[in-house]
């Protein structure tokens, strides 16, 4: 692949598709929309700015748990009376949603897991490890979560393959030249964040993935930041695999999905045994099921996959492209307004980013900041934010990060501003 068409300023198409002229969101309906939004917090009036820990559920997914568990709560695929067939349906036709809002090609390709985490390790154990030998080579970046490190890690040892990285440079963005380099005949499989949730980055992953494809590697996209901020389309990015966590898109905790394209899926080994997975079990042998029940071993969390269901629909009638468009004005409004605050670094200045304030203000320990910040009403989060090697990489211990959703406004970023300067007034 021809370096220079990647590393020349401009050439890498931004992800976040943000079409001028989509509908605007009328963010004072949507925050109408969270009851969780509408409370005092230390008798302030609430703004939710973590986001990317966990984002706020509306009315329409608490209201599907509901009617789940007072009208149709059953086990799937297995009963033949009508409250097991109503929950199979509303199972299975949250299925085709997250088919649709990922442009998948076949209802088959995805497979609901607890969040990105478990899908992670899903293609790492089921994909990675039977094709793997001592010395082959996993390509990550310096930017990743835990998840789509420490899975790699195990892998390692269970096989004797090897961990690469490639580096990113002080704005936090990967450097591309480097990861082309590191790209080589030992390369099994790429796997990288989409969407930094420590730092914002979004990845030139368009990029990424035609070089590894140029020498026929597979990638794995870890989406769980990406996926509430952006629109995703799977087939046009060409990823092998794609995974995202439901509680940042609105939906439950422990509950997300693993896309992978079915050619891949079927010549892979099920991740759990257990029930539904199976089509006959004698003790000699097991015939297992077609996909994607083949990597649904057990009961599943039904309720959580049917919030999921609503929670796209949720996001799906908004628009993600309006949801795009909302959320990068805000986020270019948080940091102008934060480059006015006497000793803020922002850490993550990429060109291209989502979502994501992360910074540090002066000398006050970042768990400071968030004290502070919450006797305001504001909730944000300091800490490593689970990517600890980004923390060794800027030589800093922490951030304090403001992480934006599709409800959040400009009122929440003046909010934010105003308490910074209070911290400022405290820590002189
Ligand atoms: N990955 C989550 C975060 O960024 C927990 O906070």
């Amino acid at each position: 692949m021809n370096l220079r068409s990647l590393s020349g300023s401009g050439a890498q198409k931004p992800l976040a598709v943000v079409k001028q002229g989509s509908p605007a969101l009328d963010v004072t309906r949507v925050r109408a929309d969270f009851p969780i939004l509408q409370q005092e917090v230390h008798g302030k009036p609430l703004v939710y700015l973590d986001n990317a820990a966990t984002s706020q559920k509306p009315q329409r997914v608490i209201e599907a748990l509901t009617h789940y568990y007072t009208h149709d709560n059953s086990n799937i695929h297995r009963g033949v009376h009508l409250l097991s067939e109503r929950a199979t349906a509303a199972f299975e036709g949250a299925r085709d949603k997250v088919q649709r809002f990922l442009n998948a090609a076949d209802r088959r390709e995805i497979v609901f897991v607890r969040g990105a985490t478990e899908g992670i390790n899903l293609v790492a154990q089921s994909y990675a490890r039977p094709r793997l030998a001592a010395g082959d080579e996993i390509l990550i970046t310096a930017m990743e979560h835990h998840s789509n490190i420490v899975p790699w890690q195990m892998l390692c040892e269970q096989t004797g393959a090897v961990l690469k990285v490639a580096p990113i440079n002080d704005a936090g963005e990967v450097e591309l030249e480097e990861f082309c380099r590191l790209l080589g005949p030992r390369t099994k499989l790429v796997s990288v964040v989409h969407v930094s949730n420590a730092l914002g980055t979004i990845n030139p992953v368009r990029d990424m993935i035609r070089a590894a494809h140029d020498i026929g590697v597979p990638v794995l996209l870890d989406g769980a930041q990406a996926a509430p901020h952006t629109a995703v389309d799977v087939r046009e990015l060409d990823c092998e695999f794609y995974v995202l966590s439901g509680h940042k898109l609105y939906a439950p905790t422990g509950i997300g999905a693993l896309y992978g394209k079915a050619e891949l899926l079927e010549a892979m080994p099920p991740y759990q045994g257990g029930g539904d997975m199976i089509r006959l079990v004698t003790f000699e042998h097991t015939e297992y099921n077609s996909l994607p029940y083949k990597f649904e071993a057990g009961t599943p969390h039904i309720a959580g996959v049917i919030g999921l269901g609503a929670a796209i629909d949720y996001v799906s009638e908004l628009g993600m492209d309006a949801i795009a468009t909302h959320e990068d004005a805000l986020l270019r409004y948080a940091t102008a307004a934060a480059a006015d605050i006497p000793g803020i670094r922002l850490v993550g200045t990429a060109r291209d980013k989502a979502g994501i304030l992360s910074f540090l203000l002066g000398r006050v320990h970042p768990h400071d900041i968030g004290t502070i910040l919450d006797h305001e009403g504001i909730a944000i989060r300091t800490g490593h934010h689970c990517a600890m090697p980004v923390m060794q990489r800027f030589n800093i211990p922490a951030t304090a990060r403001a992480s934006f959703a599709l409800y959040n406004n400009e009122d929440d970023v003046d909010r934010l501003i105003a308490a910074l300067h209070k911290v400022i007034e405290v820590f002189g």
